[in-house]
Order: structure tokens, then sequence, then C-alpha cells
């Protein structure tokens, strides 16, 4: 997202005045191969600096909570990359202090404000399919953190390691990957009601650099969710395999049709926007409709977490309430803390959360 910000483009509404790594040197590293003015090995002295107005996190997820926790004490707006946290009573504290000291809290994903989303829900409530008798959806981790390219790009040859994608808290793809999906289908489904699941580690060593990770969060987790009125989904979140056409999309039966993806029948869905899709491979053509994905941004990766990032600095310096809301987001924790609550249990759990789509 750094790359992004540093876009020109950016600059009247939001500039990188300081960048925070606890890793020794790697803030640094990075602050002056950007030409960022100022760096820190820790969270604490950042924002006591009185240099930044707002931050964007985006550590491991297990300290998601902590991290924006510290950001919203010492005053500043906060996007946080997903998940938000890894229970309800922590999203919960997250919301209720940002309201309490009148702050910005913004999470990704940001599926709710996709002009494809809105469209889908429109399709969906005139009946286009049908009546909607399920959907799928879900993600698998596949092995991409252990191959990512940035990984080899720490200072003096240094590794990121990816270990703690697959430890407790905040491991696994429930929080990483199916979240996604999980986002986008509430946002046209609404809320759920139930969860019940089945969960477990399929893959318990992985490999990084030469060397063994020994995984120990779920890397195979089944969902089925309640939405009511025996409208039912199934979510999964697993080491191999996908059962949807985009990635972060559920697919929809219906009595007279499928929506699958952005796909309805096999032919795209027409929304605001839909001309920019198709001039670009895979998940990065549906990010161009999305309003601060301007043209020198295309050829930049994760263009969704920059959007979450500019939703975030629009509602600071106009005021408004945020499109992303912190209620949607505990939402999906709900789900995924409750999945492996039913799953470990072998009881299907009600939701404690709710949230009204705007
Ligand atoms: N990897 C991806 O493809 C991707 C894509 C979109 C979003 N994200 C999100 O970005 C976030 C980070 O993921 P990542 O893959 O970049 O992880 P990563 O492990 O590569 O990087 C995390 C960084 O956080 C630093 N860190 C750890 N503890 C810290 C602390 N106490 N204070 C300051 N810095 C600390 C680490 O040193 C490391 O440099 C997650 O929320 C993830 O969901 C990742």
């Amino acid at each position: 997202v750094l790359a992004h910000l540093l876009v020109p483009d950016v600059a009247p509404r939001c500039t990188v005045t300081a960048l925070c790594d606890a890793a020794r040197g790697r803030a640094e590293a990075a602050a002056l191969a950007h030409g960022v003015p100022h760096h820190f090995d820790s969270l604490d002295e950042m924002v006591a600096s009185g240099l930044v107005d707002a931050v964007t996190v985006a550590t491991p997820i297990g300290l998601h909570y902590e991290h924006v926790r510290t950001c919203l004490a010492a005053g500043l707006h906060v996007h946080v990359n997903k998940t938000i946290a890894t229970s309800v009573d922590e999203a919960t504290d997250l919301i209720e202090r940002a309201r309490a000291h009148g702050l910005v809290l913004l999470p990704s994903p940001g599926e709710v404000i996709r002009p494809q989303v809105h469209r889908l829900r429109e399709l969906l409530a005139d009946g286009e399919i049908g009546t909607p008798a399920f959907a799928v959806c879900g993600s698998s981790h596949g092995r991409y953190h252990e191959t990512e390219a940035e990984r080899a790009a720490g200072p003096e040859g240094e590794v990121i390691d990816p270990s703690w994608y697959f430890l407790r808290p905040g491991g696994g793809p429930m929080w990483d990957v199916t979240v996604y999906a999980l986002h986008n289908l509430t946002a046209v489904l609404g809320p759920a009601r139930r969860v019940t699941a089945l969960s477990g580690c399929r893959i318990p060593i992985r490999h990084f650099a030469g060397r063994e990770l020994v995984a120990e969060a779920d890397d195979s987790t089944l969902l089925l969710l309640d939405f009511g009125d025996s409208l039912f989904a199934f979510a999964h979140g697993t080491a191999a395999g996908t059962l949807t056409r985009d990635f972060g999309t559920a697919t929809y039966f219906g009595t007279a049709g499928i929506i699958d993806g952005y796909r309805m029948n096999g032919e795209l869905i027409d929304f605001p926007g839909s001309e920019l899709v198709g001039q670009s491979p895979g998940w990065d053509e549906h990010q161009r409709v999305l309003p601060h994905v301007t043209e020198p941004h295309w050829a930049l990766a994760e263009q969704h977490v920059f959007e979450d990032v500019m939703q975030m600095v629009d509602a600071v310096l106009e005021g408004r309430e945020v499109p992303i809301f912190a209620e949607h987001a505990r939402h999906v924790v709900d789900i995924i803390e409750s999945g492996y609550e039913a799953a470990r249990t072998g009881v299907t759990q009600l939701l404690r959360t709710t949230f009204e789509l705007r």
C-alpha cells in the first residue's frame, strides 16, 4: 500500500510522514528507499511523536487489537487491514473506544462499497435468479505466503518470516482470505443468524526459506451459515481448492438461475464502471471500479487496500460517516470465532452480533 500512497495524486489529501516496524532496521530501510521522512521501531514511540494524524495498521492479524487500541488511545484515526480483531469482545472494545474519542475506525476489506456488490443485492432482491436457494463462498490459503516475492526483500538480505499466518491467534485461511468472501456474502445477504462447522489442521508442517514451519492454526475449516427462512450458505477456508469463480465472491444458486461471482448465468452483470472490467486479468480487474483506483494505480498490487485507506482519509477530511463500517467487520469476526467454537464443541452457535446494511 506504501507504493500507492506515494503516487502524486494522493498528496493533496494525505502524505506518508512515518513508517513503523518492530523488526530493527526494516522501517528505516523502507523509509530511505521511498523518501519517507521518519521511521520508528516502536509503535508507542510513533504514536507519541505527534508526527501522524492517522495510521494504517498492517501488522500480523493477532496483533491488530493491541495495535489499533494503541493508536486510538493516542487520538489517531485508524485503518486496519483484515481482520479487525480475532474476537467479538475485542472488536466491540475497539468500536466503543473509537466512538468515545470521535475517531474514524475503518477496517478492511471494504467489499461493501463495491458497485458490483450493490448490483448483486438488487438482482437477488428483484428475483433475477428466482428464489435464492443457497450460496457457496470461500478461499484457500494454498502456499502463497510461503512463496511471496516480498518476503526476500528485508534489509541486508533478511527474509520476512510468514510464520504467524500458521499460528494462533490470527493464523489460518479464515482470518486471512475467507474473510473477503464472508464480507462479500454478508454485504449481499445481510447478517447471518447461526453457524456450525468442522475444522482442523491438514498441513501441520510448512516450509519457508529452507526451514520447516510448524503450523498450529486450522487450515481446513468448513462453515454452514443460516441466514433465516431456510436460506443457507457454505463457506470454506482450506489448504487447497476453490469453489468460486472470483477470489472473495460467492456463488448464489436460485430456482431460475445462478450468480457466480459477478456473472449471472455466465454473463458479466452490469454495474457502474463495468466497462473497466475485462481490461485486466484476474483479481485486479474488479478493483478498477473503486473510486480512488485511478489509472496511475492500475499497475500496483493491493488496490483494494489502498481504496480502504483512502476511504478512511476521506472520512477524516470530510467529517463524514465511514461507508466501510466496523460493525460489519465485527459480525464477520463473530462468524469465524463462533464457527471455531461450533467445531470445538459440536454445537451450532447463535451469532451474537448483527449490523444494518448501508
Ligand atoms: N500478504 C498479503 O498478501 C496481504 C494482502 C492484503 C492484506 N494483508 C494484511 O496485511 C497485514 C500484514 O500482513 P503481511 O503479509 O504484510 O505480514 P508480514 O509478516 O509480512 O509483515 C508484518 C510486519 O509487521 C511487523 N510487526 C510485527 N509486530 C510489530 C509490532 N509490534 N510493531 C510494529 N511492527 C510489527 C513485522 O516485523 C513485519 O514486518 C495483515 O493484516 C494481512 O491480513 C496481507
